[in-house]
């Protein structure tokens, strides 16, 4: 029989080395090594983001960029020489604020050097933008390490498109472990920030391809179609639309308004209404504010945030956020 001390050692080290190991995370994990961990991220963020609100969305948007490609590690935050990293593939050429996590990184390095990884600071930054736009709080779990490895490749196989139907969408999710409910709650995201015309335009010209008249998306409001139309000429490639009109500021429940009135701006928003859970989601939280969604958001985003996670001994922390170390 194994003595009490190996069978401890073996089992320490399979809790290290387990490579789905998402137990690693916690709620203060760096009480610690990193106490005013919390206080030090809120407090950059406060500090730039009252100069730049807009940069709310895309620093939610970074979060789920990094969660879905390698699991969230960090990855979309890494620079590559050749131009071959997550960063230089298409649906991330959108991202911003990347300076605002590296703002972040320096001023943690400095009242703890070499402790917190830029995953987890992509997931406290994600947290904090949804509370300064008025959006729910949540615990968000700590102890991700940040990892080596960026390719352009895999941010364009695990992304879903704006173009996704439902049963993508949902393979798409599933895939990551996340459910149909995390699908619909999560993409409530929509609720700030804006859009290039560029990824709902074939909505609005040459829907089929086929050369027709007055070819757009059947399933798009048509009084919508005029508004975009006026906004988004069909070459557009830099205007900013706002998702949703109006208050692409305020995290509300106003997303699921617009979906439910055909006016989800891409396919795969509009596609929440072809499947009867989602479509249930989105017809409830279209009429009533606040409610379950915030909560529910705050839920799915902790679930999010466990996908493919590096704990223990794997990955590292990097020094900069842009490199490995
Ligand atoms: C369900 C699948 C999803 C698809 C297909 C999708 C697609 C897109 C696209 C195409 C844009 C516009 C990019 C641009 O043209 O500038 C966008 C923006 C955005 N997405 Fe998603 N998204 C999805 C899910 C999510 C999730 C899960 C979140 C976060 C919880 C999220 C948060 C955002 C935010 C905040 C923006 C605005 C970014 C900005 O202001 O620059 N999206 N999304």
């Amino acid at each position: 029989m194994a003595s009490p001390s190996k069978l401890f050692l073996s089992l320490f080290l399979l809790f290290l080395f387990n490579p789905a190991n998402a137990q690693g995370l916690k709620v203060g994990f760096y009480e610690k090594t990193c106490p005013s961990v919390e206080l030090i991220v809120k407090k950059v963020v406060d500090d730039t983001m009252s100069k730049a609100p807009s940069l709310a969305g895309p620093l939610l948007r970074m979060f789920f960029h990094d969660c879905f490609v390698r699991g969230c590690d960090g990855s979309v935050l890494l620079n590559s020489p050749t131009n071959q990293s997550e960063k230089n593939a298409f649906p991330n050429l959108s991202l911003r604020g990347f300076q605002i996590i590296d703002r972040v990184k320096s001023a943690l390095e400095k009242a703890c050097p070499g402790v917190v990884s830029c995953a987890d600071i992509v997931a406290l930054v994600a947290r904090d933008v949804v509370v300064l736009r008025k959006g729910p709080s949540w615990e968000v779990e700590t102890g991700r390490r940040d990892g080596r490895i960026s390719n352009l490749t895999d941010a364009l196989l695990n992304l879903p498109a704006p173009t996704s139907n439902i049963s993508q969408l949902i393979t798409s999710f599933q895939q990551k472990g996340l459910s149909v409910k995390d699908l619909v709650v999560l993409s409530g995201g929509h609720t700030i920030g804006t859009s290039h015309c560029t990824s709902f335009s074939n909505r609005l010209y040459n829907f089929t391809g086929k050369g027709i008249n007055n070819d757009s998306d059947p399933t798009l409001d048509p009084n919508y179609i005029v508004r975009l139309k006026a906004k988004c000429k069909p070459t557009d490639q830099t205007t900013l639309v706002e998702m949703d009109p109006g208050s692409f500021l305020t995290f509300d429940n106003d997303y699921y308004t617009l979906v439910s009135k055909r006016r989800g701006l891409f396919q795969s928003d509009a596609a929440l209404l072809n499947n009867g859970e989602t479509k249930a989601y989105v017809r409830l939280h279209a009429t009533s504010q606040g409610g379950s969604f915030f909560q529910d958001f705050g839920v799915s985003m902790v679930n999010m945030g466990r996908i493919g996670v590096l704990t223990g001994a794997q990955g590292e922390i990097r020094k900069v956020c842009s490199k490995v170390n």
